[in-house]
């Protein structure tokens, strides 16, 4: 009795840690990123540079490995974002870009992914040049945005900066008001018509 219990123990125990040993890289690769680290969670896109044509042109220099040969994003990512190498982050996906702020995307860039073929690259680039080859990056999938802190989401660069309309602003409380059905718009409708001519 004690010895079979004990079997049975030892069993689930190992079952459990074959299955945790399992899960452990999946989220990397398909669910939302993790949190950046503490060195990397308040560093944000120099002003400006997201809508900036000359960043985002050494951004693309640095991609494709014209600025230095030992660096070249392209050779993996893809020139056109469409990636080259089997398990390659693929930029062009906004819906999944998005959930990457420019401090997780950094971090990403400068300490690589651990276990997969994205290495660290902060010894072979300068932090502005990963802000540039970010600035790049997200041309793929995120054409004209740019992650704007106080907001925490990607929003078209022109508004960057700009108060967010959900603050309270009285025009603004529409959605807030009804279910988006709105539901009193059929009898709004027939009365005049009845009412009128
Ligand atoms: C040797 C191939 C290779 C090269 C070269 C490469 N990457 Fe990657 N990169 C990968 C792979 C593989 C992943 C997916 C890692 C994962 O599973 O999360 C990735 C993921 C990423 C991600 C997303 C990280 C995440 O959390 O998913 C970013 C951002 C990125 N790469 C940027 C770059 C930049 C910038 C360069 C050039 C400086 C570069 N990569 C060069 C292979 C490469």
């Amino acid at each position: 009795m004690k010895i079979k219990s004990l079997a049975v123990v030892a069993l689930m125990g190992f079952a459990g840690l074959l299955l945790s040993g399992c899960g452990d890289d999946t989220p990397e690769s398909t669910g939302p990123p993790p949190p950046a680290p503490a060195e990397y969670a308040d560093k944000h896109m120099p002003a400006g540079w997201w809508a900036d044509e000359k960043i985002i042109a050494e951004g693309k220099e640095i991609f494709e490995g014209v600025k230095n040969i030992d660096v070249n994003c392209a050779s993996c990512h893809g020139k056109d974002g469409k990636p080259v190498k089997a398990g390659a982050r693929d930029f062009r996906k906004g819906e999944r870009m998005k959930l990457y702020s420019d401090s997780v995307w950094l971090w990403r860039i400068s300490e690589g992914v651990p276990n997969t073929k994205m290495k660290a690259w902060k010894s072979k680039l300068s932090e502005d040049d990963r802000w540039k080859v970010m600035a790049y990056e997200r041309t793929f999938g995120l054409p004209g945005m740019g992650y704007d802190v106080a907001k925490k989401d990607w929003v078209p660069v022109a508004e960057i900066g700009k108060a967010a309309p959900a603050a309270g602003a009285p025009g603004e409380a529409k959605p807030a008001a009804g279910d988006g059905k709105a539901p009193a718009a059929t009898p709004a409708k027939e009365e005049p018509k009845k009412g009128g001519k």
